[in-house]
């Protein structure tokens, strides 16, 4: 319904405009106030506005307070709005305002059927007339808990919904936002300051359907849910090959669970037992925030359909498991990777979401500085060494190592893969799924695969002497090898495999450059603000002109010097933050970087070289996107904390 409108048409001059071009005309009506008459009052714009959809059923606008009565004595009627702008032209205002007086619809509504304006026309209008911000619904994924803070006949009645709340501010999204009664009601209701937004009549309609939908699906659950009764012991539910009908709740709830979290793009699932509660998280951009709780008598029940649908089995209640899902949602499969742990109170399920379209594996896409990627880029040109992406659980190794893979996946390269779990699949690519308890380790997957004519090999992880070993050799034999290590930092890696056992001098032969990573959290781009770094802070965080050259930012300097945060808005859910990217350090095994490691160096020894070398090390690569405002300050000193 939102057609584009030519930009030249939004500053068209009074009056006489032509109509939207492409625009269907109505047949034309006879025209009674052609010869001059005066014409009918009309509406007043925020009522005019608000009846687009014909809402006939709202209470009587109420006197406009203070703020907006000042508004409203500059303010246009619709009609006078609409011809200024160019989107309607005198001839079809006649029509319309006849129309009008006939169907006693408002002129909105009127000029929306006669097909001279679209709704979105009218409440832009509306939004720029009265400041009142506009919001396109149409893409907009209402939070159902959101939702709930406002009875649904109280929504529909006044044709609104809210959409976002930040502290005790609720932001309501209204076909009318001048109606002040209903923003009274609410307030009263809520005890939340409500800011209203204004909205088409059709994106609300639609948005209270889906939003109090989805609340009556949970509310049903959790109803259905309480009649299970827990009379249900566990040993019946652990008979339940077949399911009865009182698991109908219980599908529908894990079914809700996981297709909720799909859709808005949670990496993890978290569903915990405690004494007496059920508690469901997800963790969304690395932070855990709770979903749901559930009633604590259905987690048997949950707990059983999960192993079920995870293929483990649901009598063994003492010892960890891990499985594997794979189900459709909306239309895409997506893998959950499972483990269940017993707990004191139960068995905790964490379900990863290993979504393969959210799979970047385009590395210009990661967030490497632009010179570190080509270090990084260099490295993997190599015909054969080995390479380790080192950092913490969940700081994008795995990302890292895939985007790498597929950028050596070509038809003259045999790539093969050792991996616990196999995350995502790539086409032509060997993937091994290792099973450690067949005695399939990483270590006897690599023996294997030097019988297999391998060009690159990847293995998950290196943790063991023996892992080590092979994957050293592989590479002194002509192949390239990728690996990932639980470690801090590039420099700290060199001392984690010396004290495997592996010797330095193999090392400092076979590694052809170590990198670290984590992942930061980016300022959200529509509450974005500019903060003026204090003096001291320039001195802590050790940025000199130096640092600056080094980080190719030679137009920065301590007068002009910002960073930046996100105040909390309604793309962000009130974080400030939204979406994350990568911070890297890449070292390159440097001739002297060598003798410093076969002369025992320590770890401190290791990493001035590196960055004698051209390194940039996670703390400096974490400042440079603070710089260019894609991070805060805060977030560089959370993911290097103490590190360098
Ligand atoms: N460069 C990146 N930018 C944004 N998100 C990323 C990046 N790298 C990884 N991620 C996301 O972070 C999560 C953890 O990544 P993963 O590669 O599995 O980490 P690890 O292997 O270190 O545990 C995944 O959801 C992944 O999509
Ligand atoms: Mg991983
Ligand atoms: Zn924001």
């Amino acid at each position: 319904m939102s057609q584009p409108l030519p930009p030249n048409n939004f500053g068209a001059p009074n009056g006489g405009a032509p109509a939207r071009p492409g625009m269907p005309q109505p047949p034309r009506p006879p025209m009674p106030n052609a010869g001059g008459m005066p014409q009918p009052p009309r509406p007043p714009v925020p009522n005019a506005g608000g009846g687009v959809a014909g809402s006939q059923a709202k209470p009587p606008l109420a006197k406009p307070a203070a703020k907006s009565g000042r508004r409203s004595s500059k303010k246009l009627r619709l009609g006078d709005a609409l011809i200024q702008k160019g989107l309607i032209n005198e001839e079809q205002l006649s029509q319309a305002l006849a129309l009008q007086k006939k169907s006693g619809k408002r002129l909105g509504s009127v000029l929306v059927e006669m097909h001279v304006v679209t709704e979105t026309d009218i409440v832009q209008l509306l939004s720029e007339q009265l400041r009142i911000p506009f919001i396109d619904l149409s893409n907009y994924l209402i939070d159902p808990v959101i939702a709930k803070l406002i009875p649904e006949h109280v929504a529909k009645r006044h044709m609104l919904i809210p959409i976002n709340k930040v502290g005790n501010k609720l932001t309501v999204a209204m076909v009318d936002p001048l109606n002040i009664l209903a923003i009274d009601d609410i307030q009263l209701m809520t005890s939340l300051m409500v800011k209203a937004v204004v909205a088409t009549p059709t994106d609300i309609k639609k948005a209270l359907q889906d939003a109090y939908g989805a609340v009556a699906q949970q509310d049903k659950l959790m109803d259905d849910l309480e009649d299970i009764g827990s009379d249900a012991s566990d040993d019946d539910l652990s008979q339940l090959g077949d399911l009865g009908e009182n698991d109908a709740p219980i599908i529908r709830l894990c079914n809700l669970v996981i297709s909720q979290a799909v859709q808005n793009g949670v990496s993890d699932i978290h569903i915990e037992p405690f004494e007496k509660e059920l508690r469901i998280r997800y963790r969304q951009d690395g932070v855990l925030t709770t979903a749901m709780t559930p009633p604590k008598k259905a987690t048997a029940a949950i707990t059983s359909r999960l192993k079920i649908m995870s293929s483990l089995n649901i009598a063994e209640k003492r010892l960890p498991q891990d499985g594997r899902i794979k189900i459709k949602v909306v239309n895409k499969t997506i893998d959950l990777r499972v483990s269940v742990l017993p707990v004191i109170w139960g068995e905790k399920i964490v379900m990863r979401i290993l979504d393969q379209s959210s799979l970047r594996v385009n590395l210009e896409e990661l967030g490497f500085e632009p010179k570190t990627l080509e270090r990084f880029k260099a490295g993997i040109a190599s015909p054969y060494g080995i390479l380790l992406v080192t950092g913490p659980t969940g700081s994008g190794k795995t990302t890292t190592l895939y985007s790498a893979l597929t950028s050596l996946n070509s038809i003259d390269r045999n790539v093969m893969t050792a991996e616990d779990p196999v995350e995502y699949m790539l086409t032509g690519v060997n993937q091994v799924q290792c099973k450690p308890d067949i005695g399939l380790t990483f270590a006897a997957a690599l023996r294997s695969f030097l019988r297999q004519d391998p060009d690159v090999i990847m293995v998950g992880e290196i943790r063991d002497f023996e892992t080590a070993e092979i994957a050293i050799k592989a590479s002194m034999t002509g192949h390239l090898v990728l690996s990932t290590l639980h470690t801090n930092d590039a420099p700290g890696t060199v001392g984690r495999i010396t004290n495997m056992g592996i010797e330095p001098f193999m090392v400092t032969t076979s590694v052809l450059l170590i990198q670290a990573q984590r992942l930061v959290r980016k300022v959200c781009k529509d509450c974005k603000y500019e903060i003026k770094p204090r003096a001291e802070q320039i001195g802590q965080f050790g940025i000199t002109p130096e640092l600056l050259r080094r980080l190719d930012l030679p137009h920065i300097n301590e007068r002009n010097m910002l960073f930046y945060k996100g105040k909390g808005c309604e793309t962000c859910g009130g974080s400030g933050s939204k979406g994350r990217v990568g911070v890297y350090e890449v070292m390159i095994m440097t001739e002297r970087l060598r003798d410093i490691i076969l002369n025992g160096g320590s770890t401190d020894d290791i990493r001035r070289q590196a960055i004698e070398d051209g390194m940039l090390s996670l703390r400096e690569s974490a400042l440079r996107k603070a710089l260019i405002g894609m991070t805060s300050l805060e977030e560089v000193v959370r993911v290097t904390m103490g590190g360098h």
